[in-house]
């Protein structure tokens, strides 16, 4: 069953240059209980996309054109008051930062509390009781109910913004480089407690990051974003054993393989153009080794390549070499 279908989605931020073209006619679709990897480098415009569809993109930003149909319902158009009776209860956010979760001057718990509370219609005592289950469930000990957000550390601050997301049982969740800034080890522990909560809560969940390896190792789909675009969408084994765009082929070789110590570790030259003026043709023309003329005069769809594998490249079968 299909949970989340964008459709064309366009979004520009107004700059002192013209509209800088952040997000680009994005289509993608999400089943339920899937765990899709938005991946890209920095201003590719994943955040655009999620903000997008949260509808949380205020001036200078802009959604020009799209839908973005949450089981149904579609989130482009709804009405405010809708929108936010749908926020939390049938989408929210891991932040980046917790902090953008949580408020400094409440206890954790009746945050969660005031947050179920707000949303659904259950006694207080439910919702305290709720709460010291989401508590656990993220480990964390129920008698910290009553500590403050500055009493936690990074990590643990990460874990009360994960059950925040979970309180009110949404059907998408959407997690936006929520273990950035964390130690590696910190990082390793958030993700597979959001990969296990996905997995005992059949959630399912947007994982937005730069880390490819991280999303390779958790996500059932990837879609990878350039400039603004999504390049190649297909589930994690397509990216890993038949990575078709060239965009995706240097992300795939910039990255270190703890398995093969010898891999050469090659990072891709040049930086993402200017989204005011983006080129005419492909994206991603300036800095692809296997640029051809029509590249830099026409823009490639994103074509099927594969049964559901999705690439949008020129080249034959959208790429042109296959990782080994
Ligand atoms: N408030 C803003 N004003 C102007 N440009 C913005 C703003 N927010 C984002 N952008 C631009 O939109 C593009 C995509 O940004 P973003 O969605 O944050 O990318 P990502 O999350 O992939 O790093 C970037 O070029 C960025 O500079
Ligand atoms: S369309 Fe052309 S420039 Fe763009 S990725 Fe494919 S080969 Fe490279
Ligand atoms: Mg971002």
């Amino acid at each position: 069953m299909t949970i989340l279908q964008v459709e064309n989605l366009s979004t520009y931020y107004k700059t002192d240059r013209g509209e800088a073209q952040a997000v680009e006619n994005v289509s993608f679709s999400m089943k339920k209980g899937e765990m899709l990897g938005l991946i890209g480098e920095s201003g590719c415009g994943k955040t655009t996309v999620a903000q997008s569809i949260l509808r949380l993109i205020e001036y200078p930003g802009r959604i020009v054109s799209g839908k973005a149909y949450l089981d149904g319902i579609d989130l482009l158009t709804a009405k405010q008051d809708e929108l936010e009776k749908l926020r939390w209860k049938d989408i929210s956010v891991i932040p980046q930062s917790a902090m953008n979760a949580l408020n400094p001057i409440y206890t954790i718990g009746d945050q969660i509390v005031e947050s179920i509370l707000i949303h659904e219609d259950v006694s207080k005592a439910t919702a305290i009781k709720r709460t010291e289950e989401l508590l656990e469930m993220v480990g964390i000990k129920k008698n910290r109910f009553k500590n403050y957000p500055h009493e936690f550390s990074g990590g643990m601050k990460q874990r009360v913004a994960i059950a925040m997301a979970l309180s009110c049982n949404p059907k998408l969740i959407i997690s936006d480089e929520s273990t950035t800034g964390l130690d590696v080890l910190t990082q390793a522990q958030i993700i597979a407690l959001i990969k296990q909560l996905q997995k005992d809560l059949g959630l399912s969940i947007i994982l937005i990051s730069h880390d490819l390896p991280m999303v390779t190792s958790v996500c059932d789909r990837v879609a990878i974003m350039y400039a603004g675009k999504i390049v190649e969408l297909a589930n994690t084994q397509d990216i890993l054993k038949h990575c078709s765009h060239p965009y995706s082929n240097g992300l795939l070789n910039a990255t270190p393989d703890l398995s093969n110590p010898d891999k050469e570790v090659v990072s891709i030259p040049g930086s993402v153009p200017d989204l005011v003026k983006p080129p005419t043709g492909c994206r991603f023309y300036d800095r692809c080794k296997a640029r051809m003329n029509v590249c830099k005069e026409e823009s490639p769809d994103l074509k099927e390549i594969r049964p559901d594998h999705f690439s949008a490249c020129f080249l034959e079968g959208g790429g042109y070499y296959h990782v080994q």
